[in-house]
């Protein structure tokens, strides 16, 4: 009874390994060819990102998916927000010397609140007409820390819009030049990433140190890890076969002896049979 039972399990575990390590060789090709894509889809990535960063004015394949305006129009842009800051940066000193800073009689009415203490320190403008860079003079304040500074000059104000105790700056117009310095401050940090980001040169940066450091490994490695799967999954396979075939030959070769004793007994048979019946010719 045993050995029949544990012939049948041995069978029954070889089909299972058999479905499985075929299971496991597709599965290795079907991961083979993802990372052979891969592979494919990173080298063209990095050839494309290189030929992009070194022809800035050639058209390559993407241009088409980066809109990039061209660099005169970049600094056009860089210059408005520059003039913007400087003129923004003028109208809040005029405001503060023609009016926070003089002491005008109750009679000028909208000029007057009651304006007293000391002068409040006029914006440090970063830019000079002609939109070159200009140091700050002293007594100016910065564009980083100017609200800050007047925030000591805010007085607090009656029911008509009048200082009642020192200060030069009602509350209404400190959070108006806190609106201007804010504008300013935010071109005079942003714009110049943004024109990099508007005439590309942020990407091609960006594409250029990608290319140089992640690239070459990139395509070592899926390169690397493709080619040994495929050496593992052409293995199994062959070992599979080889399983296969040699399985069948010893089948082929038991089989073969089983029928051969199976004809070694009928002919035994059939000589009894002669033998017995006597008289029965032999055909
Ligand atoms: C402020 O004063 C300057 C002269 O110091 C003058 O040119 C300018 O027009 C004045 N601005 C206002 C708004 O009064
Ligand atoms: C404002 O910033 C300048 C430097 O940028 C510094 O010298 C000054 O002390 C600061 N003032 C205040 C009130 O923080
Ligand atoms: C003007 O401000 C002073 C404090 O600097 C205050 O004593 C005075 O009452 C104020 N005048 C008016 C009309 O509010
Ligand atoms: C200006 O910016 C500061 C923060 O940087 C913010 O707290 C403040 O509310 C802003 N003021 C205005 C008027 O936008």
């Amino acid at each position: 009874m045993y050995p029949v039972f544990s012939i049948f399990g041995m069978q029954l575990l070889v089909h299972i390994l058999v479905v499985l390590g075929w299971i496991l060789v597709a599965g290795t090709f079907i991961l083979c060819g993802i990372f052979l894509l891969l592979h494919n889809v990173a080298g063209d990535a990095c050839v494309a990102m290189d030929q992009w960063v070194q022809n800035p004015a050639a058209h390559t394949a993407l241009d088409e998916i980066l809109p990039c305006v061209d660099t005169t129009t970049a600094l056009e842009t860089l210059a408005k927000s520059k003039e913007v800051t400087s003129q923004l940066a003028e109208v809040v000193n005029q405001v503060i010397t023609n009016m926070s800073n003089i002491n005008f009689s109750p009679n000028f009415k909208p000029l007057y609140i009651n304006q007293s203490g000391p002068l409040v320190p006029i914006l440090c403008n970063p830019f000079h007409a002609d939109l070159t860079d200009r140091a700050c003079s002293p007594g100016e304040v910065d564009l980083n820390n100017a609200t800050q500074v007047w925030s000591g000059y805010v007085c607090q104000v009656s029911a008509a819009g009048i200082c009642e105790t020192t200060g030069r700056l009602t509350p209404t117009i400190y959070s108006q030049m806190e609106a201007a310095v804010n504008v300013s401050y935010g071109l005079i940090n942003y714009a110049p990433f943004l024109v990099q980001l508007e005439d590309c040169s942020f990407a091609r940066q960006t594409f250029s140190e990608i290319h140089r450091e992640h690239c070459p490994g990139l395509r070592k490695y899926s390169r690397e890890i493709y080619v040994g799967l495929v050496i593992v999954s052409t293995a199994v396979m062959l070992s599979l076969i080889f399983w296969v075939i040699y399985g069948r030959e010893r089948r082929h070769r038991t089989g073969g002896k089983q029928e051969h004793e199976h004809q070694a007994e009928d002919r035994a048979a059939h000589q009894e049979v002669v033998e017995e019946g006597g008289e029965i010719k032999e055909h």
